[in-house]
């Protein structure tokens, strides 16, 4: 399937050794490919082209500008040129750094991501949103770079860590959502690859955010304002489970949906063996309140994306104590 963008338009390749297609996608012209990977991913990519692999430390410390600028400089000393090609291969870190690499290397050149995780290969991967962190917060530094082509190879799940899959099946959960298909119908490979066609459509329509790419942020509201929080180890999908199940209670209280609708959250939720509750050390309104304000994607007011009948849509100016009553529904 393809992310139809006109000439900037990419293929989506999703399947158990779809990494073996690497060397039929790389683009003319292209004498080179820096494989930008890290030690736990340990999948092997062969591109056909005079390859070195570039290896970034484990987690998300390497989304760093320092980082970016080592790989530069190595890619400098052996000589890249911008009609070479990246290949990263990885989750979502390795996409989104390597991805950014691209974006500056020599003003910008092609990369290909061989995602890697399930949360890189239904969401990360897919949509040019490329980027590093500051001290100051995640993803602040950035670009829209898409992919020349992205290889979802759902053999390379079978070494993903439970915990990581569990994450990647947070944001699996959220496309139940998004639009009428039924995914509960469909195994999992099937689901990754609605989950991508989903997404694909929806940068297709909006690929800088400016209006409906923002309903691929559902339940990230209180998934930010848990993760920002911290004080404990949860990943970003486990967050966004209980946010889309907390966006569900927030839209029943608007009568926007039904309870049924609401029970039906917390059964895809469940049904991936995610919490559809906050951790109980997550015990202050106020601090969580308070974060919702900082949520970067808040534009007048606190913007929630929310469900209804005509589907999942940002909603401006939610009243504060409708977003009190549903944090109690999810303690
Ligand atoms: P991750 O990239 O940190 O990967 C998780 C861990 O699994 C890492 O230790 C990694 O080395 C390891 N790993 C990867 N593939 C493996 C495999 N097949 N077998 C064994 N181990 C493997 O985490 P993630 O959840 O994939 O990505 C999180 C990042 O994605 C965050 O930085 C987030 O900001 C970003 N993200 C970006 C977008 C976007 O649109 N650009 C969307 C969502 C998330
Ligand atoms: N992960 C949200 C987006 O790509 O827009």
């Amino acid at each position: 399937m393809s992310v139809d963008l006109g000439d900037r338009s990419y293929d989506v390749h999703v399947g158990a050794g779809v990494r073996a297609r690497l060397s039929t996608v790389v683009p003319a012209g292209a004498r080179r490919a820096a494989v930008i990977t890290q030690p736990n991913v340990g999948w092997d990519v062969d591109s056909g082209l005079d390859q070195c692999v570039l290896e970034v430390p484990d987690g998300e410390g390497a989304k760093s500008l320092a980082e970016v600028e080592r790989l530069c400089r190595e890619m400098s000393e052996v000589g890249f040129t911008r009609s070479d090609v990246i290949v990263a291969v990885g989750g979502g870190v390795v996409t989104d750094l390597a991805g950014f690499v691209a974006a500056v290397y020599h003003r910008g050149m092609r990369y290909i991501s061989v995602a890697t995780t399930l949360l890189a290969q239904v969401d990360a991967a897919i949509g040019g949103k490329t980027g590093v962190n500051l001290p100051q917060g995640k993803n602040l530094v950035g670009a829209f770079w898409q992919p020349h082509a992205v290889l979802c190879d759902t053999e390379t799940l079978a070494t993903l860590p439970s915990r990581e899959m569990r994450s990647g099946q947070g944001e699996l959960a959220k496309y139940h959502f998004l639009t009428g298909d039924d995914l509960d119908a469909l195994d999992l490979v099937e689901r990754i690859a609605a989950a991508v066609r989903i997404k694909a459509d929806v940068v297709a329509a909006d690929e800088r955010e400016g209006g409906r790419r923002a309903i691929l942020n559902y339940g990230h509201t209180l998934a930010h304002a848990i993760e920002t929080a911290g004080r404990y180890d949860l990943r970003h999908g486990e967050a966004v489970a209980v946010g889309l199940v907390y966006a569900a209670e927030v839209a029943m209280r608007l009568e926007r949906i039904g309870a049924d609708r609401v029970a039906a959250h917390r059964r895809v939720v469940t049904g991936y063996g995610l919490s559809d509750r906050l951790p109980t050390v997550l015990d202050d309104d106020e601090e969580l309140l308070a974060l919702f304000g900082r949520d970067k994607k808040a534009i007048d007011g606190l913007t929630l994306v929310l469900d209804s009948d005509r589907g999942v849509e940002p909603v401006v100016g939610v009243p504060e104590s409708v977003l009190r009553e549903a944090l109690a529904a999810v303690r």
